[in-house]
């Protein structure tokens, strides 16, 4: 049985460390925002290649955050738009509608399962203050391109970067330093994932790091004191500890990632199963390995027999999502394919040769 993701099997690695750092927690006492948070966030930062890390609860409030901070500046106002591609996962969209924004969604392209450039270039709305670049499934987003626009424009740009950790671009930057402001998620099932919810964000601006510092602490500076109508998501001191004990593992981990990423690109070959552009040089860290096929139940339920599990990302487009009709009835036709034909086949560091030998069969031996 070759599960999707064996998290498990990714943590035990850590479990001596792991337990070592919960011993420390116990003896300093510090429960909320705490040495281990200050300790992630400057690795991070430097990890990154930023100037300021601020820990926060999850990657959703990571984002948020951002654009609350952006208004409390004076860069963003209520109702200002905000472009998000339409193939993307549904917190993104989300972020922007809580912060008091308006999302405009922009189609997505087949082979890069991100935003349509010439639809960007044809834009010409003067209400459009930001673009919010999804690094989806672990693939930089076309960053050279979006920030020339958004130079142009005058646009913020914020990255979604909580599937990216660790990927580069060819100057070396990585995720996280590649526009104004990043919001990253270490949810368990990233490339660095903690024990539970966690995110941070990163910039170099210090004005928004300290707005976010306070707003993810009710908005107050000092104890009792509010400079800001806040929040409460503050990064939990045991997951930072976590986290810090993972991190220097992570550019091995990716790395193991994309070896195993072209061994599928050389090895899979089925006429009926479409592979992801191949990407190998750090640009992407294959968070996830997405196929398409037109006969995704069938693909699904052949790997399913053979113990080999998947799972789908996503099934449905944010614009689709019962909870978000606001976004109106613009069709996406692009990214509606992409949902309808994606499926994410078992990718992580601690796969075995033997299992990747086992998907690469499986995926081979399928006829619809
Ligand atoms: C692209 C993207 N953005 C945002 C988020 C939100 O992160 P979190 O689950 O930590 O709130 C996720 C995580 O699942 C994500 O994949």
């Amino acid at each position: 049985m070759i599960p999707y993701l064996d998290l498990h099997k990714i943590n035990d690695r850590h479990r001596a460390d792991f337990e070592s750092a919960f011993k420390v927690f116990m003896d300093r006492g510090q429960n909320i925002l705490g040495e281990a948070v200050t300790d992630f966030e400057s690795q991070f930062a430097q990890y990154c290649g930023v100037k300021f890390c601020v820990g926060v609860g999850n990657g959703l409030d990571a984002l948020r955050l951002i654009f609350e901070a952006y208004k409390v500046i004076g860069k963003l106002k209520p109702g200002d738009k905000v472009l998000v591609c339409a193939h993307t996962y549904v917190a993104t969209v989300l972020s922007v509608k809580q912060a008091g924004l308006t999302p405009v969604l922009i189609d997505a392209t087949e082979d890069t399962f991100n935003f349509d450039l010439k639809a960007l270039n044809e834009l010409n709305d003067p209400d459009i203050k930001a673009i919010l670049p999804t690094h989806l499934y672990g693939a930089l987003a076309p960053m050279n391109e979006i920030s020339a626009l958004a130079n142009t424009r005058n646009w913020l740009v914020i990255e979604d970067a909580a599937q990216a950790h660790g990927a580069k671009n060819q100057h070396n930057s990585r995720a996280g330093h590649l526009g104004d402001a990043a919001g990253f998620s270490f949810y368990p099932t990233k490339n660095l994932g903690a024990l539970g919810d966690a995110g941070a964000v990163t910039t170099d601006d210090a004005q928004l790091a300290e707005v976010i510092r306070c707003l993810r602490n009710y908005g107050s500076q000092q104890r009792y004191y509010n400079k800001f109508s806040g929040f409460n998501s503050r990064l939990d001191e045991l997951q930072a500890a976590f986290l810090t004990i993972k991190l220097p593992q992570l550019d091995q981990d990716n790395a193991r990632r994309v070896h195993i990423a072209m061994r599928y690109d050389a090895e899979i070959i089925n006429p009926h199963i479409r592979l992801p552009l191949g990407r190998y040089h750090g640009d992407h860290v294959y968070h996830l390995y997405v196929v398409r096929t037109g006969y995704r139940e069938k693909l699904e339920r052949h790997l399913q027999r053979q113990g080999i599990g998947t799972l789908i990302h996503y099934p449905v487009p944010p614009h689709k999502q019962e909870g978000l009709t606001e976004l109106g009835l613009e069709r996406h036709p692009i990214a509606e394919l992409l949902h309808d034909t994606v499926l994410s086949i078992p990718m992580s560091p601690v796969l075995t040769k033997e299992e990747v030998d086992q998907v690469i069969a499986g995926l081979n031996s399928f006829t619809p």
